[in-house]
């Protein structure tokens, strides 16, 4: 099919929710991605974070072929091998005391799982989370989520969230109340524009929700599975949640969604009071198996922490360089540059030179590319970025 008839049958077919780039991309490998034309991108938008091991990673490629030939589906209402075999590799990374899980298809999911748990938990309705926050777009999921153009269409919401300014140790103190179930927060804001809180945040908000007995759930969708340079974003700061978030890489590109809980916690689901159809099939299982051991083996968090450092000091130099370069931020290999203008015309023209790069919000360029990615590779789309950076600042 030529790539015009793909743009117009996508265009004519498919719900028109998300904001397309005119681009058809048939193939991947590691950082790269080519486009239906064999031309060459470097993937510094990593399909939102999913492809964080790189496209078609060969231990996810070998497990999916296997059991694809052995057993695909499996209810969980009936024991399966791989699935518990997953659930065994996934606790030997989750930290101390989260050793429960539900198994799902996607970070909303996995959020609404984590509100459901909080109210069953403690029999109060209250979620608090933060101004700028993205939680996921289904209705439990978005009424977390704090952007207005994502939730007005929309309401009424659930009731009982509330936001408070983000980084504030004060707000949030004074917003949690008797009713409060939970306090949910994500370790860097992503979608809010790769916000990296000031450290003693995260533990402080652990501290109140001990002492006011509410749990704290981390959405750690985006800053898991070794991508900020640890395994899970809240090690920085050496903090445990009591609920966790995941989905995105976890099961190697395939849909996963994950809530972790303590122990205790968990078990206060009953049987039937949460469920999902494909909860933990064995396909996904036996690739999320093949993605931690990828992960764990080529020590990708490790790997996270230097070439984003490298990535992080290369963005700087540009930030040095040029006056709309307001800010750089972020840790390991999930960065940000702020921009002083709208940053829609560099994505577009980064793509026409063979860079994908996404946005957080109008003005931030954002950066998940694979851990895989190599210092020639960040080259490129350093040397992309410059060019049409100086492009954009002579035009102002
Ligand atoms: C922090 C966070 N939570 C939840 C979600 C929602 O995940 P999904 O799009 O898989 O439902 C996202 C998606 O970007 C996210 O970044």
């Amino acid at each position: 099919m030529s790539e015009f008839d793909i743009i117009n049958f996508e265009n004519r077919l498919m719900a028109n929710v998300f904001a397309k780039r005119p681009l058809v991309i048939t193939r991947g490998k590691g950082a790269l991605v080519w486009d239906v034309k064999g031309k060459e991108y470097v993937d510094c938008m990593g399909s939102y974070g999913v492809a964080l091991l790189g496209h078609s990673h060969p231990k996810v490629v070998e497990a999916v072929c296997k059991q694809a030939e052995t057993l695909i589906s499996c209810h969980a209402s009936l024991y399966n091998d791989k699935r518990t075999e997953f659930l065994q590799k996934l606790m030997s990374i989750t930290p101390t005391g989260l050793n429960k899980a539900f198994l799902s298809n996607s970070g909303a999911e996995s959020v609404e799982c984590a509100i459901k748990l909080a109210r069953k938990f403690t029999g109060k309705p209250e979620i608090i989370t933060v101004m700028g926050a993205f939680h996921g777009k289904t209705m439990g999921a978005l009424s977390a989520t704090w952007d207005r153009k994502y939730r007005e269409p929309f309401q009424p919401l659930v009731p009982e969230f509330k936001h408070v300014p983000p980084d504030n140790p004060e707000k949030l103190n004074e917003a949690v109340t008797d009713k409060t179930a939970a306090v949910l927060l994500e370790p860097i804001r992503g979608e809010g524009g790769v916000r990296v809180p000031p450290d003693g945040f995260l533990a402080g908000a652990r501290e109140l929700c001990d002492e006011k007995g509410v749990l704290l759930i981390l959405d750690e969708v985006q800053t898991s599975f070794g991508r900020t340079g640890k395994l899970f974003g809240c090690e920085h700061w050496g903090v445990i949640p009591d609920v966790m978030c995941l989905a995105k890489p976890f099961a190697g590109g395939l849909p996963i969604g994950i809530t972790v809980a303590k122990g205790n916690i968990m078990v206060s689901f009953k049987i039937g009071e949460h469920s999902s159809t494909f909860s933990g099939s064995p396909l996904v299982c036996a690739a999320a198996c093949a993605a931690i051991d990828a992960l764990v083996e080529d020590k990708l968090a490790d790997r996270a922490g230097t070439m984003g450092g490298y990535f992080k000091a290369k963005l700087e130099e540009l930030q040095a360089k040029y006056k709309i370069v307001k800010e750089v931020r972020g840790l390991g290999l999930m960065l940000g540059m702020e921009l002083r203008y709208d940053v829609r015309n560099i994505i577009i023209k980064a793509m026409d030179r063979g860079v994908l790069i996404l946005d957080a919000g109008r003005n931030v360029l954002r950066f998940l590319p694979p851990l895989v990615i190599t210092k020639e590779q960040i080259d490129k789309t350093i040397s992309v970025l410059d060019e049409v950076i100086g492009e954009e600042e002579n035009e102002r």
